[in-house]
């Protein structure tokens, strides 16, 4: 079959191999993939920059297929459905916070850029009727750390103004799509105006460009201050959002993109009883509720583009740009 490994070569640390299709273990499903689609961490574990990095493992997270084969008999009833995949392994039975063993799938486990991935057959997830195939395979990652970040942390209520940073993200657009059913009212900021134009056409109230100076005042003004703040790009902006927060309100954030911030205006946030809370991917049980979520509500992953498995390089090129708007999936038969 043919798979994206990442390899510790100096040239690109990704390459497309030809190798076996996975033998399985007691316990686990084959699943051929049909669409698999990127989250940062590929990019990221190509830059070299994801911890504990291991070499010559296939990449991704996300995807969704049939079920070819699986080990024990007793899961036969799995045997050609159509599933998504729940890319946790190990998170444990707090559903607070992960155990130390969790994993991701797709690095250090073998993931989905390939034609096909064995997976615990406790991971396989019926892919919503509504969703297509590619669209299924928007969801796994994202929409996970999107629905944690929102419902358990965010805590969103109707009629709240929400503000979801850097719209164009994967995970942003989840986050956005689920504050908006929630019945928040959601703004959005992008450092790309076309992508703003886009977010109000799927519902913004507004949109704010990062980039230029003072875009919180406007922000501020316009919302009167946010109930809830869902950022991944962190840095000295952090401050920023502190500041537009209203009295008791919370910072949600899943990401560093732009690193530490220089320094954290404590003095605001306790006075104003705030919460900065950190959060990564979700349990379980989130899982197979974001999952009722988007199907109960209809819910369609905003998708950037779709190509074939043999361009996948030039998806990563694009993430590491951030020219998407949404998530970047590949169909891979
Ligand atoms: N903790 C977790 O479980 C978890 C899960 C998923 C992702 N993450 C992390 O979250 C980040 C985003 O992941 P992703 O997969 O959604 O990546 P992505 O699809 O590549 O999205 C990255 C987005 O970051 C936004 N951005 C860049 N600079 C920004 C700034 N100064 N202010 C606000 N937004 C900014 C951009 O939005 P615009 O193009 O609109 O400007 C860009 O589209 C990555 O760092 C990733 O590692 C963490």
């Amino acid at each position: 079959m043919k798979a994206l490994m990442l390899v510790d070569e100096q040239k690109d640390r990704i390459k497309m191999v030809d190798i076996d299709k996975p033998k399985l273990q007691p316990g686990q499903a084959l699943v051929r993939i049909k669409a698999a689609a990127l989250n940062h961490r590929d990019q990221w574990c190509r830059e070299d920059k994801y911890p504990s990095i291991k070499y010559n493992v296939i990449l991704g997270s996300d995807g969704a297929g049939f079920v070819e084969e699986v080990f024990d008999s007793q899961d036969d009833k799995w045997l050609g459905q159509k599933v998504i995949i729940n890319p946790n392994i190990n998170w444990g039975s707090d559903p607070d916070v992960q155990q130390h063993d969790y994993r991701i799938l797709g690095m250090p486990e073998n993931g989905t850029f390939a034609n096909y991935v064995a997976v615990g057959i406790d991971r396989l997830v019926q892919k919503p009727e509504h969703l297509s195939f590619e669209q299924a395979a928007a969801l796994p990652l994202g929409a996970l750390t999107a629905y944690r970040a929102v419902f358990r942390h965010g805590r969103v209520q109707p009629g709240q103004q929400v503000l979801i940073s850097g719209i164009g993200g994967g995970v942003a657009q989840f986050a956005f799509l689920f504050a908006l059913k929630a019945g928040a009212e959601v703004s959005v900021t992008s450092g790309s105006d076309a992508k703003i134009k886009k977010a109000k056409a799927y519902g913004a109230l507004e949109g704010y460009n990062y980039k230029l100076k003072d875009w919180h005042k406007q922000a501020y003004n316009r919302a009167r201050g946010f109930n809830l703040v869902i950022d991944s790009a962190g840095g000295d902006q952090l401050n920023t959002f502190i500041k537009i927060l209203k009295p008791a309100g919370k910072l949600v954030f899943y990401g560093a993109t732009n690193g530490l911030p220089a320094s954290l205006d404590l003095y605001r946030l306790f006075w104003n009883q705030g919460t900065l809370q950190g959060t990564t991917m979700g349990n379980d049980t989130e899982f197979a509720a974001m999952v009722d979520f988007v199907s109960s509500h209809k819910i369609i992953p905003v998708i950037d583009s779709v190509r074939p498995f043999a361009d996948i390089i030039s998806a990563f090129d694009d993430m590491k740009a951030g020219n998407q708007f949404g998530k970047l999936v590949i169909q891979m038969d």
